[in-house]
């Protein structure tokens, strides 16, 4: 509908909301990245300390929270944002020596229950950017050449499989993920600037409704009993619980890979207690019907390793990644010989 009154703001309004992406969430977004808003006064830089590997992207984060509100943090590990809550996350990859921008993916919480979720790709002179079909696109640039691979441009029901927990939606700006004593053994561990958001300046500038006992006044770190067992749940937490949570995607397999603030101890946080020592529930290795998921001290025999080195439809993560990522599996690795033979 196009109003014929001449109401400037009305029929700005109308420019910006020009493309709905889906018909059951009400996925609705502006044409081009700067519309989004990105630019605008307010948004703040924020680097989680445990990074998603996407094929060695680097990547910058911004978070536009709408002045004068706060974020519901009454349940320490779903926090809840308020409506017109922005987020972007821009991916770049070095091509033929030179880093290039390539896409930036974008959350808007449009209504108390709905996000819109969408990507815009860069142009070759990194000015301008059009959104990306909904379907995605499949080998949207190459990225390295021996051998070749490039990457791929999610779907939007991709986007959903892995940004899904229950509640909002959001993955990377959490507490543990924004916590001020950074985990600088984490795998892939990004800097981040002074000027970056973080727990602790959520807590003081009184951004949150509950400043939590588990928040530790912006400090708080996995709770494991060897660093190699800290690094591990890290990376899975961030890499694999996207899907392994007990409101994930794939929760048919039963196993919680996520991170619990309220976990006191090692055996609390089901990252452990649902995987060392565990059988599988769908997966099993040929011949190996009493699969487990972590066999102590053996990570040949563990699902949980042997799924990342797996190629072919077992592989795991199965979307998000074209890479193997060497370094994630060798921190796997190392966290299961480190564990005692039961
Ligand atoms: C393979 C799983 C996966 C897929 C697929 C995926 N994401 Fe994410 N995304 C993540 C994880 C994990 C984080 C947080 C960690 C980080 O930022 O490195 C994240 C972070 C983000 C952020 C920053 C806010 C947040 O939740 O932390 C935005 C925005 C985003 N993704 C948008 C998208 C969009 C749009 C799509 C689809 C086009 C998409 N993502 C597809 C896993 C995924
Ligand atoms: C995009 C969603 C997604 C992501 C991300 C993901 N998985 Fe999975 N995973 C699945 C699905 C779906 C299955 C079940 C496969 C089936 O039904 O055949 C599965 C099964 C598994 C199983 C077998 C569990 C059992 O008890 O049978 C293991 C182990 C596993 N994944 C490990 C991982 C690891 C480790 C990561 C991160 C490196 C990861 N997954 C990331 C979707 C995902």
């Amino acid at each position: 509908m196009i109003s014929k009154e001449p109401m400037f703001g009305r029929a700005a309004f109308l420019f910006l909301v020009i493309s709905c992406l889906g018909p059951s969430l009400a996925l609705c977004v502006p044409a081009t990245l700067s519309e989004t808003g990105m630019n605008q006064e307010g948004v703040r830089s924020y680097t989680p300390q445990y990074p998603l590997w996407s094929d060695g992207a680097l990547k910058k984060r911004g978070i536009f929270l709408p002045p004068g509100k706060k974020i519901e943090t009454e349940n320490p590990d779903h926090w809840l944002f308020p409506v017109g809550t922005k987020i972007w996350k821009e991916f770049s990859f070095p091509i033929a020596g030179r880093l290039r921008k390539i896409e930036t993916r974008y959350m808007e919480k449009i209504s108390d229950e709905e996000w819109a979720f969408a990507t815009y790709l860069w142009d070759e002179s990194e000015k301008e950017t059009k959104l990306a079909s909904e379907d995605g696109v499949k080998s949207h640039i190459q990225i390295s050449s021996a051998p070749p691979v490039s990457h791929d441009i999610p779907s939007v029901s991709d986007c959903l499989r892995c940004h899904k927990r229950g509640g909002d939606p959001v993955l990377g700006f959490e507490a543990i993920q924004l916590s001020a004593a950074r985990d600088t053994e984490a795998v892939h561990f990004e800097i981040s600037p002074p000027t970056d958001m973080n727990l602790r300046e959520l807590i003081e500038t009184g951004k949150l409704t509950h400043n939590a006992p588990e928040f530790k006044n912006g400090s708080p770190r996995i709770e494991a009993s060897s660093p190699k067992a800290r690094i591990a749940a890290g990376y899975l937490h961030a890499n694999c619980a996207t899907c392994h949570n007990s409101q994930g995607s794939s929760l048919h397999t039963r196993m919680d890979l996520r991170h619990r603030m309220t976990a006191k101890t090692e055996s609390e946080l089901p990252v452990f207690a649902e995987t060392i020592g565990k059988r599988t529930k769908v997966f099993s290795f040929p011949g190996v019907p009493q699969t487990l998921r972590v066999d102590p001290g053996s990570p040949e025999t563990s699902a949980l390793y042997g799924m990342m080195v797996l190629e072919g439809a077992s592989h795991m993560p199965p979307i998000g990644a074209n890479i193997v990522d060497k370094k994630g599996i060798e921190a796997i690795r190392e966290w299961i010989l480190s564990l005692k033979k039961q």
